[in-house]
């Protein structure tokens, strides 16, 4: 249900990875090294099912992810993950909500163009009548040095 990128939809150089994901699923990504800096003073928000599954996104996911709406409900989260990201992020963000706790971390997300961008994210579980029966993200500007600081985290990470 995730398919790969198109070349098509990438501007400028790029390269070429496949990610493992999930569930036996692999997805062909095509990134290049362009960054699009954080909007000032927005937050980018969306919202997703037990399974991760995207059900809500905002204006501003929407514009900085490059996609349409259309596009993002009823996809996997993992629509953004970045060949550069480390599992254990994911696998850490996943053992903490499923704990019921709230993830805070830094993730370098890929556009439908194949550039990225760096967000200070925070993950809650939804729970209605103590029941978890979705998760919401916030999500901010991340600050430079932590950007830097995670990109030598992250490269020491699998
Ligand atoms: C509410 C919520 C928001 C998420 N946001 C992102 C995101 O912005 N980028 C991303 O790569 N993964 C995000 N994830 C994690 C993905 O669900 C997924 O675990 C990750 O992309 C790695 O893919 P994998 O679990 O298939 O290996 C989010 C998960 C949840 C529950």
């Amino acid at each position: 249900m995730l398919n790969d990128m198109n070349p098509d939809d990438i501007l400028g150089d790029y390269k070429e990875a496949t990610l493992a994901l999930y569930g036996n699923l692999t997805r062909k990504v095509f990134f290049s090294d362009r960054e699009i800096p954080y909007p000032d003073g927005k937050l980018i928000v969306s919202r997703t099912d037990l399974d991760g599954i995207i059900t809500h996104v905002n204006k501003s996911f929407v514009d900085m992810s490059g996609y349409v709406e259309t596009e993002l409900i009823g996809m996997p989260h993992s629509i953004l993950r970045h060949p550069e990201m480390p599992s254990l992020a994911f696998k850490d963000l996943w053992d903490t909500v499923n704990n019921r706790r709230k993830w805070q971390g830094f993730v370098k997300n890929l556009r439908k163009d194949g550039a990225y961008y760096w967000v200070k994210a925070t993950v809650i579980p939804n729970i209605r009548e103590d029941k978890v029966v979705g998760y919401t993200s916030v999500r901010r500007k991340p600050s430079r040095t932590k950007i830097d600081e995670s990109i030598r985290l992250y490269a020491t990470l699998t």
